[in-house]
Parts: C-alpha cells; structure tokens; sequence
C-alpha cells in the first residue's frame, strides 16, 4: 500500500527495472512480459520511459504480450490496444517491434487468432512477469463477471459496466465502444512467473475487498490470483477504503 497514484506507478517501474536486472535478459535470453492497457498503468509507462531515457533500463531483450484488443476497432483508431501502446510506451523506448505481440481484434479467424496467441506465448517459454489492472467490476484483462478461472485467451462479449467505464476513451458516447474484445484468460495470466497488479483509486475499493478479502469467484475475476505463488498488488490508499 502506497499513498498515492504517483507512488504506485513508480514503484511498479523500478520493480520491473529490479526483476529485469535479476534475470539478465541477453539475445539468446529474452524477458517475457505480460502487458496491459487502461488508465492505470500510464503513470508506469511514463515512469519507465523517462527510466529508459536516463539510462536505467533496456528493451532490447524484452519481448511484450498485451493482455487483450478491441474487436473490429480499425489497428489504428486512436483507442485501439495497438495505438494506445505504441503512442503511450512501445514508440518512446528501444523495443523492436518483432518483440511485440498484441491480439489482431480484425482477424478474420478470430478463434484461430486467439489459439496462435497462446502457441506464441508457450513458444516464448511463458511469461515471466504479467502486470495488470482491474475493473471496477472486477474483472482482470477482459475477463468479465461469470468467466471461467480456467479460461484461456478468446473472445469475449464486454460487460455493460466495462462499455460504461470506458466510454470516457470515446467521447463519452457509449455507442462508439466496442462491444466485443478479444482477451487472455485467467488461466492464461495465472500462468505467468509472476503478476504484478496495480490498482489506485477508491472506485476501485470494492473490486481490492472482493479480490483479496473474500472467497475466490468467478464473478471477481481478478480473486482468482489468491491462487496463484507469486503475485504482487501495489494499490494506493485510497483503493483500500473497503479492507
Ligand atoms: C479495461 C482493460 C483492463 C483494465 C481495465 C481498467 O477493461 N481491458 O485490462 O484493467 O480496463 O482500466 P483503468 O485502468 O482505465 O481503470
């Protein structure tokens, strides 16, 4: 527990400064790293890249995983996962963009899609470090209310509360967000070596309750994570207003 949002973001980016260092990531020893999008973590993405500029740390052996994508959303609409990740953090550091994975919500196949993601993923030897977010619902990547904790990645059909939540990144106008996405699954991210998940901000209190203080549920998918042996949450005091 940190005080502020500002303390959560930098926290998270020197503690992957820190795991990186330990691994030792080389070219013939690539970082896997499980990345997601959302409000959250642009303070981390900020904080990394001003870390990258002064020296601190290194792309060049890390290879991405993004969490999820909009489905039918153009790669390049400003909202798009693509976008967001290349103008927020991807265009500002010195990763090569063959390192870069992120779910094509245009496939034509989207069910192949999703498998080959998967083989990508276990052909990259796992991921070592999956950091994420929550919704206000609970909900981890787009793994809405109701998902399976088994769930692999796929496509999902977004809850009402997500369109509502991130309607903000479309002008408001709940018609404009998509309504559909593709996503890892809890199983997927559970896999990871570790996860780390930051959460900040007192709408985001009951989600914590639920995630940490309560039984494991499908319907909070982010409780899933008690189970898992190495798993971090840095949230701010204000998410902690329901513990
Ligand atoms: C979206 C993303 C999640 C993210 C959540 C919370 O639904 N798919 O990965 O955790 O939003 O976003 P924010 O950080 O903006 O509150």
């Amino acid at each position: 527990i940190l005080d502020k949002y500002d303390d959560v973001s930098d926290f998270a980016a020197r503690y992957l400064i820190k795991q990186l260092r330990a691994f030792g990531p080389g070219p013939n020893k690539f970082f896997t790293l499980g990345l997601p999008t959302g409000g959250t973590p642009l303070g981390m993405y900020r904080k990394l890249i001003e870390y990258y500029k002064a020296g601190k740390i290194s792309f060049q052996y890390v290879r991405t995983f993004n969490m999820d994508e909009y489905v039918a959303l153009p790669r390049d609409h400003p909202e798009s996962y693509h976008s967001f990740m290349f103008n927020n953090f991807f265009r500002h550091i010195d990763i090569d963009p063959k390192n870069v994975h992120i779910l094509d919500g245009n496939a034509e196949d989207l069910e192949k899609e999703c498998q080959i993601y998967e083989e990508k993923i276990k052909e990259a030897g796992g991921i070592d470090l999956f950091f994420g977010g929550v919704g206000p619902d609970g909900h981890v990547a787009f793994n809405e209310p109701g998902s399976s904790l088994t769930s692999r990645t796929r496509l999902k059909t977004l809850a009402v509360e997500t369109i509502e939540a991130n309607a903000r990144f479309f002008g408001n106008d709940i018609s404009k967000v998509p309504t559909q996405a593709l996503t890892v699954g809890v199983a997927t991210i559970m896999d990871a070596r570790e996860v780390v998940i930051l959460i900040n901000g007192s709408h985001k209190a009951f989600a914590l309750h639920k995630a940490i203080e309560e039984g494991i549920s499908h319907m909070w998918t982010l409780s899933a994570f008690q189970m898992h042996p190495k798993t971090m949450f840095i949230v701010d005091e204000d998410a902690t207003m329901e513990l």
